[in-house]
């Protein structure tokens, strides 16, 4: 054999493993609006950046004939690439062979790569395409899929993990993404569910379509599995390419830093004057970002998910910051179950990774009524609590009006160490609101009165003027400040520089206990 016949042989194995399942299966592929797995890694990361690694991998069955249908790759591929020039590990699923799905070969290609990812302590993103585990291989495709199960967990808070999901994803499959940080789905292609419409039709009698059971909008809206949506694979993965903007490689790296953008003028010029002074006239709290952060930076996370509470990505004069603002434009900005659990989740997130943490409050209290109480929020508004309380990254909250009850300890106060606190002027800083305070303690003297109504609101002005507003707050350094809304910008990125160095830690542990 010479060298060129040896140089022909790889070049005809390489040809081979892109073919993958075949042109038909590739057509198909297209047909449903899906690209396949070599050209969504092209639309992934940074123009020839991808190196393959395993692509002469096949399984090792033999049952119902598969020793006859070995393709290379096996239907997984696998590598590492450059998003904006930054280093990622990553695996594509290949649909187009076996449906891509997970062998016991397939999984320790996965494996691998998060193997490397973690030694490295660079990011692993997963685009899952898959029929779920390799039905020929039986428990051995159990295993595999327990084997990424581990390493997800593992990886858990060591380097980030992000999990598109670009086609079907059933059974235990589900449950890789479940464990990654954040999961993107593409709208009419891809679902999620851990027993697909058939099993609830037999179990519950339900009739139910897989769209409407696990789709990207089930799992975007009511569920909070996917914190994105997207309109079709291309949007998904410039999407993931934004999100790696903001977050660092690994949890030993600070976030990384861009140049500093003014915010949007209009929205930082309406600042001063956008809270309504009448504390029951709702506002988009989104303008406050927007008017606060760099200019276009604002990445909101969850976005059509308990939209009570906005959580997402900014910068603020360059750097990364994660920001998690009640929402008055929708129930008045309370805390439930699902806002309380959407806020932890992120906040968990950000402080694993040394991304500081903005609050922006302005917030009613808990949300009253048997459904909250009997779904748990005591239990899960413990987490938002919580996830506030381990948080060492810089933290900083920004009153903004309501900051009432049990809602002004959770949202990051001072008392569970936050670093800066400052009140708008417009802030009310007290145990609730005017009305019902009136209504507690002065109910027998309301009742009493010649002109009951009179007397309430005669009342309601004392306590006002009492208790409505930063100044009690500020006496006891609560807050740090009272300010102007349009000097917030420049002192919190004073704030954020003077924390640069932060250093604050939790008793040491084996691992906490975090309420569930
Ligand atoms: C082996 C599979 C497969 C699987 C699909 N294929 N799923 N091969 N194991 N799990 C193959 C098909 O035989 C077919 O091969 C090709 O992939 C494409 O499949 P189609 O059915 O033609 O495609 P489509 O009509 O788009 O339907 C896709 C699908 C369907 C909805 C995913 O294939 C399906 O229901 N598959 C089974 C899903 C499933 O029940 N998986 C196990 C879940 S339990 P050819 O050669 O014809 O192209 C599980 C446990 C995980 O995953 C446990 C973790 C704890």
């Amino acid at each position: 054999m010479s060298h060129n016949d040896k140089t022909e042989r790889l070049f005809k194995l390489r040809k081979e493993s892109i073919k993958g399942g075949g042109d038909d299966r590739i057509r198909k592929q297209h047909e449903k609006g899906k690209l396949t797995a070599r050209e969504r890694i092209d639309l992934l990361v940074d123009r020839g950046s991808f190196e393959e690694i395993d692509a002469f991998v096949t399984h090792r069955s033999s049952a119902f004939g598969l020793d006859d249908q070995k393709i290379l790759g096996d239907g997984v591929v696998t590598g590492f690439g450059k998003i904006d020039g930054r280093p990622v590990y990553l695996f594509s699923q290949d649909f187009t062979v076996f449906g891509g799905s997970l062998s016991e070969t397939h999984a320790e290609k996965i494996c691998k790569i998060m193997d490397l990812a973690m030694k490295n302590g660079v990011p692993v993103i997963g685009l899952n395409d898959s029929g779920g585990a390799r039905i020929q291989e039986g428990v051995s495709s159990l295993g595999g899929y327990a084997e990424v199960f581990w390493r997800n967990s593992m990886a858990s808070g060591v380097v980030p993990q992000i999990s598109a999901v670009m086609g079907p994803c059933a059974g235990g499959a589900v449950y890789s993404p479940a464990l990654t940080d954040f999961v993107y789905m593409v709208k009419n292609t891809s679902y999620m569910f851990v027993t697909g419409p058939n099993v609830v039709k037999t179990v519950t009698h339900e009739e139910v379509s897989s769209e409407d059971l696990g789709g990207a909008s089930a799992h975007g809206t009511k569920s909070g599995v996917a914190h994105f949506t997207a309109d079709n694979d291309a949007i998904c993965l410039n999407e993931i390419r934004k999100l790696i903007s903001y977050i660092p490689q690994n949890c030993e790296e600070k976030t990384p830093r861009q140049p500093s953008a003014e915010p949007d003028s209009a929205k930082a010029a309406a600042l001063d004057e956008l809270v309504p002074l009448n504390p029951n006239k709702p506002y988009d709290i989104k303008n406050v970002i927007e008017g606060v952060m760099d200019k276009d930076s604002f990445y909101e996370v969850h976005e059509n998910y308990a939209d009570n509470i906005v959580v997402g990505f900014a910068r603020l004069d360059g750097r990364s910051v994660g920001i998690v603002a009640n929402q008055p434009l929708s129930l008045a900005g309370v805390l439930d179950i699902d806002a309380s659990v959407k806020g932890a989740r992120f906040v968990r997130f950000c402080d694993a990774f040394n991304i500081p943490l903005v609050v922006f409050e302005d917030v009613p209290g808990f949300l009253p009524g048997t459904d909250q109480e009997w779904g748990g929020i005591i239990k899960h508004g413990a987490k938002l609590l919580y996830a506030f309380c381990e948080a060492t990254v810089p933290k900083m909250t920004v009153i903004t009006r309501k900051a009432y009850g049990g809602a002004y300890d959770v949202m990051n106060s001072k008392h569970i160490r936050s670093d800066y606190n400052v009140a708008w002027p417009t802030a009310e800083i007290a145990v609730m609101g005017t009305k019902g305070a009136v209504e507690i303690i002065f109910r027998r003297e309301i009742k009493k009165a010649v002109d009951p109504e009179a007397k309430q609101k005669e009342l309601e002005d004392q306590y006002s003027r009492e208790f409505a507003h930063p100044y009690k707050a500020a006496a006891r350094g609560f807050i740090d400040d009272v300010i102007l809304p349009s000097e917030t910008r420049s002192k919190l990125i004073r704030a954020f520089e003077i924390c640069q160095n932060k250093v604050d830690s939790v008793p040491k542990k084996k691992h906490d206990n975090l309420p569930l």
